[in-house]
């Protein structure tokens, strides 16, 4: 068969790629997918824009957030450091609140329902949509032909974590918009290409709220990254106070004091990142943050910053340190997260073997 282009280059999620109509109606059950790569420590852009964001759906809608080893391996990790740093995501998890009688906590690499659908999805999605994906192009650099091929196929296997629970709302950073947009292509792709519309739903990423976007502390326009050579462009869950003080002292800013209205912040990259940590921090709007701090200078801004920060993260080190003191709880919540996870990801599977044909 051949293979159609994809119909529209314009994303919207309000039609269905494949046919360009209002997407047929997904009948199922609302539910939440999303995971954190087990791969270097976790930062206050983390923590705010994914883990208490995770923690707070767990109340509203049915919540799967797994621990992402199979992706981390896509560049190298080394094995005998892998599966401690994946018990260290989920104890971030807990320690942010999430609650395993609520929320499924689970690792990627025990459901394999994940790579099995994953193959599925590769043989649906089309070489064409991945040349696309920006993320690979900036991850591979100038060596495309030596990276992996699973870092290629990266958003594929994404696309397959979020499906198997069928999943309807993904909570991610804005960096993984594009790898949504996949994840509605390839669905649509498969409901049409198997004529079964509405069998998988067509995912929308929540890429809003505060805390969505928390800049590096050296450089406005970047984003807060685990990568960044320079530790003092983030603020790591696992800083003490002095670190985090210092940290936030050192901050590049300009030599204005704080606007007094949203209009003028948002010409200040470094002053505007600044106010979004401390709204994000004590659950305030930045139009509340200015009208306590406008006017006022950096030498009080900051200062109160840092001791909004250490409070708020002190107790979340703690909990993930008292967590990680009990590896072996930690793997038992991880693995009846597993075993959960596999329970519902397995009637997924069976349909898409007797859709696609399969012997069985
Ligand atoms: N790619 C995501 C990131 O780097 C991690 C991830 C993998 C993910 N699979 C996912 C997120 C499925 C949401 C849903 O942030």
């Amino acid at each position: 068969m051949g293979a159609p282009a994809r119909p529209n280059d314009l994303y919207s999620e309000k039609t269905d790629p494949m046919t360009d109509q209002p997407p047929v109606s997904y009948a199922g059950p609302q539910r939440v997918v999303s995971g954190v790569q087990p791969s270097g420590a976790l930062h206050l852009g983390n923590y705010l824009g994914a883990l208490v964001k995770f923690a707070r759906l767990q109340h509203q809608i049915d919540t799967f957030i797994f621990v992402a080893d199979m992706h981390a391996v896509t560049v190298w990790q080394d094995p005998a450091l892998l599966a401690g740093q994946t018990r260290e995501i989920a104890a971030a998890y807990l320690a942010a609140g999430l609650d395993p009688s609520k929320a499924t906590i689970f690792p990627q690499s025990a459901v394999t329902a994940h790579a099995e659908l994953g193959w599925i999805f590769q043989c649906v999605a089309r070489l064409g949509w991945l040349d696309r994906m920006t993320q690979f192009k900036e991850k591979s650099g100038k060596h495309k032909e030596r990276s992996s091929v699973g870092l290629y196929t990266y958003p594929v296997l994404q696309a397959a974590d979020i499906l198997v629970y069928k999943a309807t709302q993904v909570p991610v950073g804005d960096d993984q918009k594009q790898h949504l947009e996949l994840t509605r292509d390839i669905a649509a792709k498969f409901n049409h290409d198997f004529d079964r519309p509405g069998f998988f739903p067509l995912p929308e990423a929540m890429t809003e709220g505060p805390g969505a976007r928390i800049m590096s502390l050296r450089d406005g326009s970047a984003k807060m990254s685990k990568s960044d050579p320079s530790d003092n462009s983030r603020i790591n869950l696992t800083d003490d106070a002095d670190t985090i003080a210092q940290k936030i002292r050192k901050a590049r800013t300009d030599p204005e004091p704080l606007p007094e209205t949203l209009e003028e912040l948002k010409a200040r990259p470094e002053a505007d990142n600044l106010v979004g940590v401390y709204g994000a921090l004590a659950d305030m709007t930045k139009a509340q943050v200015l009208a306590e701090f406008g006017g006022q200078g950096f030498g009080a801004f900051k200062p109160a910053l840092a001791d909004l920060a250490v409070a708020k993260l002190g107790p979340v080190s703690d909990a993930m340190r008292r967590y990680l003191a009990d590896p072996a709880e930690i793997d038992r919540i991880l693995g009846a997260g597993a075993e959960r996870a596999r329970a519902a990801a397995a009637p997924t599977l069976d349909e898409v073997r007797k859709i696609v044909g399969f012997w069985r």
